[in-house]
């Protein structure tokens, strides 16, 4: 099987397997019409994690996911690091808690990624829709980790300090990014050990032009 074919494969399977059915349906199909849609609006950004690793093969899915997103001109104006790393992620939020000691007080506080396992950082080049281009990549790393039991929280202060604290630059030249890349934001990846409400949202932004 063609390694593309593979990858669409494993994703419907993903989805498939996280509502048990036998087509591309989801359980309560009185409240979502598809694994998709159920995918979508069950999505939550979780900051509690199971102390469990993700596997390295559902790590580099979710990459794989994420790098087929739609992109400007097929450019892939984007870097993706995989960080599953104990000692990167202490290091680097010994570090965080230095200049955050409040932060670091919390007793839930495990690390700077709201206490994932593994994250998921993702760099931009500045040129043309890269940023559009990351943030649908990101989109897609997100909703296939809910399909696949997952949960993940995007996190865009992590990755502002990482860029403009002076200490945290060793750990930002281990991501080896090529030259003109920087650190747009970062998913922190885990198995959930919280389950949030959904937040409410404005329908009133949504309008049909007659
Ligand atoms: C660009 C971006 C940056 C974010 N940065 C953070 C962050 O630094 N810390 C955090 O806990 N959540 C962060 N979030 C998550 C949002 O707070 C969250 O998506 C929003 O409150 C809606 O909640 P929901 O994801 O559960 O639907 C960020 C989300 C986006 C899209």
């Amino acid at each position: 099987m063609k390694k593309t074919n593979w990858l669409a494969a494993a994703c419907l399977s993903a989805l498939l397997a996280s509502c048990q059915c036998n087509e591309q349906k989801c359980c309560d199909e009185s409240k979502y019409p598809n694994a998709v849609i159920e995918s979508i609006m069950e999505r939550r950004s979780i900051r509690k994690y199971q102390d469990r690793i993700v596997p390295r093969e559902t790590l580099q899915l979710l990459a794989e996911c994420g790098v087929n997103a739609p992109n400007a001109m097929n450019k892939q104006r984007w870097q993706v690091r995989i960080v599953d790393n104990a000692a990167y992620i202490d290091g680097i939020t010994d570090v965080y808690k230095k200049h955050n000691p409040k932060a670091a007080a919390d007793a839930n506080f495990k690390n700077m990624f709201r206490n994932a396992p593994a994250v998921i950082f993702v760099a931009s080049n500045g040129e043309g829709m890269t940023e559009i281009d990351c943030g649908l990549l990101g989109q897609n790393i997100m909703l296939a980790a809910q399909s696949m039991g997952l949960g993940t929280c995007c996190l865009g202060s992590a990755t502002a300090f990482m860029n403009s604290n002076t200490d945290a630059a060793p750990y930002v030249q281990q991501l080896e990014l090529p030259e003109g890349y920087k650190l747009l934001y970062a998913i922190a990846v885990g198995y959930p050990d919280e389950q949030p409400d959904a937040k409410p949202r404005d329908l009133t932004k949504i309008k049909f032009v007659d």
